[in-house]
């Protein structure tokens, strides 16, 4: 026996956890800049553990910080259905981004012990340490370590504008987990998320089924120059390091605009110039750009376009050149069952949705690599977020997290 088929989440109980975790570590007027392994993360970590222990949940912690809440099932040795998403912000955040998915899977949770039901196999609640690649590059680096994608030693070794190193954050906001971080076997997992995009929202749909991301990849390139003067150091002796680092991104927005009627985009989100003080040329200058695309053999070209782009920027400011490939990920990497799952759950309870492909990166992306995944997106209105003007109703997850719970109860079931 499952739950009954006309249960319903309390889209009232899930909004006022939302409303709870916005006044955790404000940022501009409506938003949240609650970057990873800061105080207000360590402060939305002792809420959300609180909030899975009232839920009956048993919390553990890994070694990447990684917060599991699990509820046990009648055949508790069986692999569990795991719920997840994150709760670290961008700088300039929104209360939506990836904390509507960790608190689904709590609501999905609530409603179970409201059903009396216990299903078959354990179901996991997650909150994967810093996805959001704002202060620790690269993204989705706790999902990444679980899922064996990257080795847990380099991703405690990564540092941030500070110097400060991942690994004795987590140990200093009380973290740093002794559960090992590797992925033991997981039946399905689900990640509801909002679409960071405009589709659902200017389609009047209410909700998305997630087919799989557009491939991307991201690229870091620092360019080395040498400190002098403005004034009198003759221009065929510079070596501006700000010079081949502008010229760079500036190359890698022509390439967005170049493939953009097939829905490119090509991104520079950092740079980062030393000493950065005027009168003096730069010696560093540390880029940080991606490419999207939804054909996989397109967006190689784009990276290949890129790196030819830094070596033309390094060439004309006499800068030396550093390329790093950060990450890459995308592609139809979602499981076709679970998927259908979940269309049939949005079907039978007549929401009107979509497939839709992710633009954003995901922790699902990761967890792809090693269970069945699916993903559910819900609208937010005009597709704003990295922003606090990111803003969504509680009636746009009424169908998002109606179909997570039957989702998730039916697969838990089984
Ligand atoms: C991460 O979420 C990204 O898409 O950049
Ligand atoms: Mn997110
Ligand atoms: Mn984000
Ligand atoms: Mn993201």
């Amino acid at each position: 026996m499952s739950i009954s088929s006309d249960t319903r989440a309390d889209i009232s109980r899930f909004w006022s956890t939302i409303a709870r975790s916005a006044e955790i570590g404000p940022g501009r007027p409506g938003g949240l800049s609650r970057l990873t392994l800061t105080d207000a993360d360590r402060e939305m970590r002792d809420q959300f553990t609180e909030w899975c222990r009232e839920a009956g949940l048993k919390v553990s912690v890994d070694e990447m910080g990684n917060i599991f809440g699990r509820r046990a099932g009648r055949e508790d040795n069986l692999p569990p259905v795991m719920i997840g998403s994150h709760l670290d912000t961008q700088v300039n955040g929104g209360r939506f981004d990836g904390i509507a998915g960790v608190l689904a899977g709590l609501e999905v949770v609530r409603c179970l012990n409201d059903a009396g039901h216990v299903t078959r196999r354990p179901v996991v609640v997650v909150n994967w340490t810093n996805e959001e690649g704002a202060r620790f590059s690269p993204p989705m680096i706790g999902s990444g370590v679980f899922a064996g994608r990257y080795a847990l030693d380099w991703a405690h070794g990564l540092q941030d504008d500070d110097g400060a190193r991942l690994g004795d954050e987590l140990a200093r906001i009380g973290y740093k987990g002794s559960l090992p971080c590797r992925a033991g076997e997981i039946d399905a997992y689900l990640e509801l998320h909002i679409e960071q995009g405009p589709i659902l929202d200017a389609e009047r749909r209410e909700m998305g089924v997630v087919t799989g991301g557009y491939p991307s990849h991201g690229m870091r390139v620092t360019f080395g120059g040498q400190t002098a003067h403005t004034g009198p150091t003759p221009m065929d002796l510079r070596r501006n390091a700000l010079v081949a680092g502008a010229r760079w991104l500036t190359a890698v927005d022509d390439l967005g605009w170049a493939f953009s009627a097939q829905d490119g985009k090509a991104s520079g989100s950092r740079l980062a110039v030393w000493p950065n003080k005027a009168g003096i040329l730069s010696d560093t200058a540390e880029a940080v750009a991606d490419v999207r695309h939804p054909d996989p053999m397109t967006v190689r070209v784009m990276a290949e376009r890129m790196r030819r782009d830094a070596q033309a920027a390094a060439a004309i400011a006499g800068c030396t050149l550093r390329i790093e490939d950060e990450w890459s990920w995308g592609g139809d990497i979602f499981d076709a069952e679970l998927t259908e799952t979940v269309r049939a759950e949005a079907l039978r309870q007549g929401w009107n949705w979509r497939d839709i492909k992710s633009q954003a990166g995901h922790d699902a992306y990761h967890l792809a690599t090693i269970c069945p995944t699916a993903m559910i997106f819900t609208p937010c209105k005009g597709g704003i977020t990295h922003n606090n003007a990111e803003d969504c109703a509680p009636e746009d997850f009424s169908a998002g997290l109606n179909v997570l719970l039957h989702a998730v109860a039916s697969r838990a079931d089984r």
